[in-house]
């Protein structure tokens, strides 16, 4: 598939994701989700992808929310599968074996806060700014954001944002705990990009058992969660990663992951 409002790339295992659609501040219509969702697919496809970045192009926006020309005629029932489609795509993102890193560049709104929540952790430029304004559309958010929202900062923080629709700072996100790190607009690529060679540099089978163990157990009772802990840790330790991982702790040297 040919891409005309997004971008994609991929070197030294590291994918990269750029939501490309400058003159409606990168918003998500049909065909941009369409294109989301190939190329999560070839993310998934590619066993040599150990990490994927999702961010916006320019540094207005990351992702000012689904595309309001689109949404606005919609039926009820044509508003159900819109909102069916945009959560299908966000919930592929979520589900995507390889840890995911949403660098939020600018406006992340509606639709683009959702696919940030969707994201295993944010990393936010100074200028970024999170909101859930559906509300002051008439509409509430339907793409997963009064779901994820309250399982990440807490249930009266989301509601607040929810019910008020209020923009936030990327201060602010950072203080509730929606970011996990700010950096001057010039270096939040770089920095993003450090922590991806990082990750890039593990085991791929203990990448995704990591997030798998921590995204399964978020979902079930604890001795439940210990029991997908256990198991995904013997599998990992079966594997010839953790075999090179121990042997070059023990020999002092260090370790050669080729991803198996
Ligand atoms: N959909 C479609 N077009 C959009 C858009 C969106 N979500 N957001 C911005 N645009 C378009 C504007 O219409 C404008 O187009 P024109 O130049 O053709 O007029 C262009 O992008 C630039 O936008 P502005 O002129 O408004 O730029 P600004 O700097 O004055 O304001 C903004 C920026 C605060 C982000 C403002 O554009 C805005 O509030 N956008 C809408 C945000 C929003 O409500 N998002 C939620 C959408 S609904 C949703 O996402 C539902 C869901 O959960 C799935």
């Amino acid at each position: 598939m040919a891409y005309t409002s997004i971008e994609f790339s991929c070197s030294d295992g590291i994918a990269r994701i750029t939501f490309n659609r400058p003159k409606a501040l990168n918003a998500l219509n049909a065909a941009l989700l369409d294109e989301f969702a190939d190329a999560l697919k070839k993310v998934s496809q590619d066993e040599a992808v150990r990490v994927l970045l999702v961010t916006g192009a320019g540094e207005k926006s990351f992702v000012a929310g689904a595309d309001i020309t689109e949404i606005a005629p919609l039926s009820p029932l044509g508003a159900k599968k819109f909102a069916q489609r945009g959560q299908t795509v966000i919930g592929q993102l979520q589900d995507l074996a390889v840890p995911v890193i949403a660098v939020v560049n600018g406006y992340a709104l509606g639709g683009g806060c959702e696919v940030a929540l969707a994201c295993d952790f944010i990393y936010a430029s100074e200028k970024a700014i999170f909101g859930l304004p559906e509300i002051s559309l008439g509409v509430i958010p339907g793409f997963g954001g009064t779901q994820r929202l309250p399982r990440i900062v807490g249930e009266s923080r989301a509601k607040e944002m929810i019910l008020t629709g209020k923009h936030i700072s990327a201060t602010e996100a950072l203080e509730i705990g929606l970011v996990n790190r700010m950096f001057p607009p010039d270096t939040l690529m770089e920095a993003a990009m450090e922590t991806a060679r990082m990750i890039a540099s593990k085991g791929k089978a203990s990448l995704c058992a990591a997030k798998q163990a921590v995204n399964q157990g978020l979902n079930v009772d604890l001795p439940t969660g210990m029991h997908i802990e256990r198991d995904l840790f013997a599998l990992c330790l079966a594997s010839p990663d953790a075999k090179e991982g121990t042997a070059a702790f023990l020999e002092k040297r260090k370790p050669v992951f080729t991803g198996s």
